[in-house]
């Protein structure tokens, strides 16, 4: 029975009547400790008639144990693995130590969300997870990736934890507060107690139920310093209550603790060198500080165990932890019992941890391997091989999705060396966590300059992704220093190369290479390393290929969600997005953006949200919609995304100002900057000023000869058209623009065209080109462009133009994710495989697609098929 508790208890209840009913949730419990947590889960327990529950319980002595709770939690139904989707099995196997390989720490979480959701098809199920501070780090991450996405299955999932102890940014939480005096009156132990000592006990044990019953059990409040917080009161009452008892008793109490997970067989193996055994439990027993259970024992309490610990001096300790680690049954509990012996710095213990550290890591458990190695460093007596500790801990935090962490740990290793060679690794790292930060600059400059000291192949990687990092930091010098290191090393790299003479405005030396880097790519398509092809959609949109970037891209997301490599994904899906952009499939764009900043918070890599807004920001410009466009992208230069919006308006003066900032900018040889030369020769034109035509031309025109593709040709002749006035460039673009997938600016040659064909009196010719330009200007929702494609149409008596009444974009009546599940829908693609590609439950894309249907005007997949989706 529970007093003081009805708010909670009504919440569990709700969550357990709403599972019941097929709507999942969480819940984390949260407080000190004593405060009634765990009984909390009991209460849940109780009350989870008819439904499935699983459960787990942390160990402090697990704690850098990867997976030990997931293990725990899905023991009783792991038969169940086999029926997950291929990718997201292995992933759990490997999680599970029942297989081998590298498994996606995010592959592992949805695989849990799936197996639960499957679950769930037999009956509502639920999760408890107590102590969930000692639960490694692995488990909880992969726990609540599932429990933010359970809302739509019948699955819930409540945590207990520490205060402050479990980082669960977006799960309801309840903290559990003290109990008034009024409800601690009302626990029976209390009201057993004369009057007196009642009040004392509920006074001194301040609402803390815990405490309320301990105090209350042995009548009296121990003595002690008062200030202390009311938990470690109760845990100085434990430690008077066990040095109370047998010399033999507190041994195996301290044993039992030192061990800590309650596993007889190795408890005992350790109690028979002390010459002591079970029976000398007995007395803890009766004391109620132990309960024996099979081959198990716990602790009534974990403050117990605390105290029991505690209690015994320190040599005696390392003493249980040195025969401990002997007899230990498993090589990770050796290191655990050898590192908690260790009186200082000690090699062997140091790699017994590391190995630990290995294995944490070869299961996909970078959290825990982090920490491993972390300890292991610690315990490292020579600093070379501490920094390389560090540094491997470093990149450990890193995949683990701990940016800043990874950045501390790879200082403390740089501080360590004075090799030059040995900080190549501890720099990769700091480059890595300077890019999430959002400074692709430093990262680019940090690898130019460490790279000469690493292995000739370790260094031209380096440099690589040193010249693409710069190239996004649009730092050109760097970009060419990575060039003259990688000449200075003997090592040929043509990306490089390519990237350093566009970088110097050389784009007939700096295109064809590149062009053909992506060609190759290209036909490699099927066989491609994920990582070729990841290289190859930058290299597409560096060079503005917007076909290739668009096939390599969305070949290359297909691939990591079909593999489970999560964690390149927000950067493939940034790269999808701006080819999207390019192509004009802007309601894609939005979808794809959305994703990747989910995915981006969810791994831990909060500063791609502002980037990735930004990429949206060129369609806001093409809508018109300048307040969007700044809230989009507040720190962001994207002056081109500005420009365009004034030319759009008519203010060719501002226009013309931003574009002569672009032309004398470091993204003038970009595909970027070449576009908005072709603007900056439309604003020169239309502000009356042709002269400040001539540098953006010239920049245009060697583009397009050095072979930068059929847009920028169709752009060039845009221009000469505007340049010269006259009908043959004009209409020679209109061609060019066939085999350009750019609807937007094929869209503006018409709208030139159309406006000289008018002044020419050619109304009819200007009627042919105008109105497709005025129907792709409206399907991609170009306000501006298409007000005045409209008044050129009118003027060209087109008698009635009304605006196209509900253009059939039936995408954008959907949410971003709607849309998502919509468009795999109707290509066919089963619920439970869309589950799997967009990490949500088979359940939520049913959800969605049950929402999406009215909004389309369909009720079944068949008629979703039917469907044109995308109207361009
Ligand atoms: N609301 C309550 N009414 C009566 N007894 C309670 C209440 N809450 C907790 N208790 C009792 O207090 C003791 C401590 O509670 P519990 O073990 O649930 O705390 P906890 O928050 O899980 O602590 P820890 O963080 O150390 O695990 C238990 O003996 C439990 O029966
Ligand atoms: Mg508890």
């Amino acid at each position: 029975m529970l007093y003081g508790r009805d708010t909670e208890q009504a919440e569990i209840d709700r969550l357990l009547a709403g599972v019941r009913a097929g709507r999942g949730g969480a819940l984390v419990l949260c407080g000190e400790a004593g405060i009634g947590k765990s009984s909390l889960l009991e209460y849940a327990a109780a009350h989870a008639e008819g439904m499935r529950v699983l459960r787990a319980v942390g160990f402090e002595a697990e704690v850098d144990l990867a997976f030990a709770g997931l293990h725990q939690l899905l023991w009783p139904v792991q038969d169940r693995v086999d029926r997950l989707p291929d990718a997201q099995a292995a992933a759990l196997r490997t999680a599970l130590g029942s297989a081998t390989g590298a498994a996606d720490r995010f592959t592992i979480g949805l695989a849990v969300l799936t197996l639960l959701a499957d679950l769930a098809g037999d009956g509502p199920v639920l999760c408890l997870v107590d102590d969930a501070q000692w639960v490694d780090s692995s488990t909880v991450e992969a726990l609540l990736f599932a429990a933010r996405r359970v809302t739509a299955e019948g699955v819930a999932m409540i945590f207990a934890a520490r205060e402050g102890a479990l980082r669960t940014a977006g799960l309801p939480e309840l903290a559990l507060a003290r109990l008034a005096p009024d409800d601690a009156r009302r626990l029976p132990a209390v009201q057993g107690l004369p009057p007196t000592l009642r009040e004392r006990v509920i006074a001194e044990s301040a609402g803390n139920p815990l405490a309320l019953v301990e105090f209350a059990a042995v009548r009296r409040i121990p003595n002690g310093p008062v200030p202390l917080p009311v938990a470690d009161r109760v845990l100085a009452g434990f430690r008077a209550q066990i040095a109370a008892l047998p010399e033999r008793t507190r041994l195996m109490l301290l044993i039992a603790s030192a061990e800590g997970r309650g596993y007889m067989p190795s408890l005992l193996g350790a109690a028979r060198r002390f010459g002591v055994g079970l029976d000398d439990l007995e007395e803890a027993e009766r004391a109620g500080l132990v309960e024996v259970t099979g081959d198990s024992i716990g602790f009534r309490h974990p403050l117990i165990r605390a105290a029991a610990y505690q209690d015994a001096v320190t040599t005696r300790r390392v003493e249980v932890h040195r025969v401990l680690a002997d007899t230990a049954d498993e090589p990770g509990c050796r290191a655990r019992h050898l590192a908690s012996a260790a009186l200082g710095p000690d090699e062997e213990v140091a790699a017994e941890l590391q190995r630990a550290a290995e294995r944490a890591l070869a299961r996909g458990g970078h959290g825990p391997g982090a920490a491993l190695f972390r300890q292991a460093a610690d315990l490292t007596p020579e600093p070379a091989a501490r920094a390389r500790r560090l540094g491997a801990a470093a990149s450990a935090a890193l995949r683990a999705g701990r940016v800043e962490e990874a950045g501390e740990l790879a200082d403390q290793a740089e501080r360590l060396v004075d090799d030059p060679a040995e900080a190549t690794s501890p720099a990769r790292v700091r480059a890595a966590v300077e890019y999430e930060r959002g400074d692709a600059r430093a990262a680019a400059r940090l690898l130019v300059r460490h790279a000469r000291h690493a292995p000739p192949a370790e260094a031209q990687a380096m440099l690589r992704t040193g010249a693409l990092y710069a190239w996004a930091g649009a730092d050109l010098d760097t970009v060419r220093a990575a060039d003259e290191e990688l000449r200075a090393i003997g090592r040929d790299d043509r990306v490089v190369a390519g990237m350093a003479r566009l970088a110097a405005g050389d784009h007939a030396a700096g295109l064809p290479p590149l062009r053909e880097l992506v060609a190759e790519a290209r036909r490699a398509l099927p066989s491609a390393s994920a990582a070729d092809l990841t290289q190859a959609v930058h290299l597409g949109l560096v060079i503005g290929d917007d076909a290739a970037a668009l096939e390599l891209a969305t070949a290359a997301v297909a691939r990591c969600r079909r593999d489970g490599q999560v964690g390149a994904l927000p950067d493939l899906l940034e790269a999808l997005a701006r080819a999207q952009v390019d192509a004009g499939l802007h309601r894609e764009a939005e979808a794809t953006v959305a994703e990747a900043a989910e995915l981006a918070r969810t791994l831990g890599m909060p500063h791609r949200a502002d980037r990735l807004a930004a990429v949206t920001a060129r369609v806001a410009a093409i809508e018109g919609d300048g307040e969007r466009l700044r809230a989009l992208a507040p720190a962001d230069p994207v002056d081109d995304a500005l420009a365009l919006l004034d030319l759009g308006a008519g203010r060719y003066p501002d226009a013309l100002r931003r574009l002569a900032g672009i032309a004398g900018g470091p993204r003038r040889h970009t595909a970027g900057g070449i576009v908005s030369a072709a603007d900056h020769v439309e604003a020169a034109v239309r502000a009356g000023r042709p002269e400040d035509a001539r540098e953006p031309m010239r920049r245009l025109r060697a583009w397009a000869d050095a072979g930068g593709g059929a847009w920028s040709r169709a752009l060039l002749l845009r221009c000469r058209g505007l340049l010269e006035d006259a009908e043959e460039p004009y209409a020679e673009a209109v061609r060019a623009h066939r085999d350009t997938g750019r609807p937007f600016e094929r869209a503006r040659t018409q709208l030139l065209y159309g406006e000289w064909l008018r002044r020419a009196r050619r109304r009819s010719d200007a009627r042919d080109v105008l109105r497709p330009a005025l129907e792709t200007f409206e399907s991609l929702r170009a306000g501006p462009w298409a007000e005045r494609a409209r008044a050129e149409l009118r003027a060209a008596g087109d008698a009635v133009v009304p605006a196209r009444a509900a253009a059939p974009d039936l995408l954008a009546r959907l949410t971003p994710q709607e849309r998502q599940v919509v468009r795999l829908a109707a290509e066919g693609i089963s619920s439970r495989e869309i589950a799997a590609q967009l990490f949500l439950s088979p359940r939520t894309v049913e959800y969605h697609l049950y929402k999406a249907y009215p909004k389309l005007g369909v009720s079944s997949r068949r008629e979703l098929s039917r469907l044109q989706l995308e109207p361009i």
